[in-house]
Formats: C-alpha cells, sequence, structure tokens
C-alpha cells in the first residue's frame, strides 16, 4: 500500500468537515492538522509542517494571510475558499517567491468544470447571432456569505453582456443557470450541485494533480 498523503484542514466550516470525512473513508488521504476548529483558533503551525498539502476552504478575509503563511512554510496548496480572486496578482508572487504549487477553483465539481466548457462553447457559437440576449441566474443556501458567487462570476467573465441574478435563501448548495434567448427561442443550461461530496472530491482530485508540481493552476487545467 503506498503512503497515504497527509492533509492539512484550513478552515473546518461545511466544506472542511465534507473532505475530513472523505479522508477517513480515503486509502489515499489522511487529515494530519485542522485549523480554526473552533473560535478564535489560530493556523496550527506545527501541524501544517507535518502535511504534506493544506487545503483552504475558509473565508475571504483569512484566505490571504493562509496563502502567505503556509507559502511561507513550502507546502503546496488546494483553495476552495472563493471571493479573493482581486488579490490573484498577489497570490501568484507568493506562489513563485515560495516556489510552491497552488490550485484553485471557484468551484472544484467535475460536472461544474464541464458546464463551464458548455458555456464557452455555446458563448462562441451565439457571439454571431446579437438576437440573442443572455441572463444568468445562482441560487445558493443563505449561509453563503459572497454574493454573486465565484462561479457566477467566472461565468460572467466568459459571456459579454451577461446579466446575473443571485438568490441566498434555503438549504440549495448550488444552482447555476445560463439563458440564450431569443423571440424565437432558447436555450438554458444549467448545473445543479446536489450535495457539497462533489465539491470535496473535486478538492481531493486537485491535491493529487498538485502534490509534486510547482505555480499556480486552476482546476480548468485538469478539466
Ligand atoms: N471551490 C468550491 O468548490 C467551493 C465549494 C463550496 C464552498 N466554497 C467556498 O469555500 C469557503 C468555505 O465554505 P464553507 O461552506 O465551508 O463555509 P463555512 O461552513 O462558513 O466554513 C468556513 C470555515 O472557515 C473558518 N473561518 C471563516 N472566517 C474565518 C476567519 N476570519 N478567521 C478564521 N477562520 C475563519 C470558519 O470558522 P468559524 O466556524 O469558527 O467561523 C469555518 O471553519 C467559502 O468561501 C465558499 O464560498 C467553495
Amino acid at each position: 500500500m503506498r503512503n497515504k498523503i497527509k492533509i492539512a484542514l484550513i478552515g473546518f466550516g461545511k466544506m472542511g468537515q465534507e473532505i475530513d470525512t472523505l479522508c477517513h473513508e480515503s486509502e489515499n488521504f489522511e487529515v494530519v492538522s485542522v485549523s480554526f476548529k473552533n473560535i478564535n483558533d489560530e493556523l496550527d503551525i506545527k501541524g501544517i509542517k507535518k502535511a504534506d498539502i493544506a487545503i483552504d476552504f475558509t473565508s475571504k478575509d483569512v484566505v490571504i494571510k493562509n496563502i502567505e503563511t503556509i507559502a511561507k512554510l513550502g507546502k503546496n496548496l488546494v483553495i476552495g475558499t472563493t471571493g479573493w480572486y482581486d488579490h490573484l496578482d498577489k497570490v501568484k508572487a507568493l506562489v513563485d517567491k515560495y516556489q510552491i504549487g497552488l490550485i484553485y477553483s471557484s468551484n472544484f465539481s467535475v460536472g461544474a468544470n464541464i458546464f463551464f466548457k458548455m458555456i464557452d462553447f455555446s458563448a462562441k457559437l451565439f457571439a454571431k447571432f446579437p438576437e440573442y440576449d443572455v441572463y444568468g441566474l445562482e441560487i445558493h443556501h443563505k449561509a453563503k456569505l459572497d454574493s454573486p458567487s465565484g462561479t457566477a462570476l467566472k461565468i460572467a467573465g466568459k459571456v459579454n453582456g451577461l446579466h446575473f441574478t443571485s438568490i441566498r435563501a434555503g438549504r440549495n448548495p448550488g444552482f447555476h443557470e445560463v439563458v440564450f434567448d431569443s423571440n424565437a427561442d432558447g436555450i438554458t443550461l444549467s448545473h445543479q450541485a446536489y450535495n457539497r461530496a462533489g465539491f470535496a472530491k473535486g478538492a481531493l482530485v486537485a491535491v493529487e494533480f498538485i502534490k509534486n508540481k510547482k505555480g499556480m493552476y486552476s482546476f480548468e487545467d485538469i478539466i
């Protein structure tokens, strides 16, 4: 049996716990450190030093500080936290300076990433036909802090003139829809996450991808 990959979880909210459960069931991964399990906790530097790689699902308010601290320790990172993409240049500079590997995504679900490719393809086709208008909708559970979602911002970057509406209510783990609409007909593309398992599995796929690499990647590089 090969050695398990040692994981440091940064954030132990809904996603951190989902990944922890998957690791317990897995022969390939083990969680050796958890940071921010309790309110007022600090980063578990001692534990992170023992890990092969860190996975961050925290918040935009703390993620950049986490990346900086963990990069200085020379550990590779998987970043699932959203809402920080205005700081991409700063993070890229940290990745280069400390010679680590980092992979990030607003959405680690394989289905969602295939959905992105479908949007890319559709947007190219519809670009020749100005009679088609395009709009989007995303729905997330009421505890989600960022609005619009990182995924919605990503989709908006792919489609010119996209009008997006965000709803925060109920329990939905993540719904995104893009509609190309004209007087004559319309096409609706949508992705519904049924639970958080797809994000957690994708984050572990990202761990396997980045564990021996240096440089900055996004999940689309894997797809
Ligand atoms: N990329 C993807 O596929 C994907 C999928 C789902 C979610 N996300 C993103 O991942 C992030 C976490 O989502 P979640 O649903 O797991 O959230 P969550 O349940 O609110 O958990 C967030 C975790 O981070 C900690 N945290 C938050 N702010 C902190 C701060 N300022 N200092 C220290 N610790 C802090 C929380 O600690 P406390 O509980 O003590 O506050 C908690 O452990 C969000 O940005 C979300 O948008 C990404």
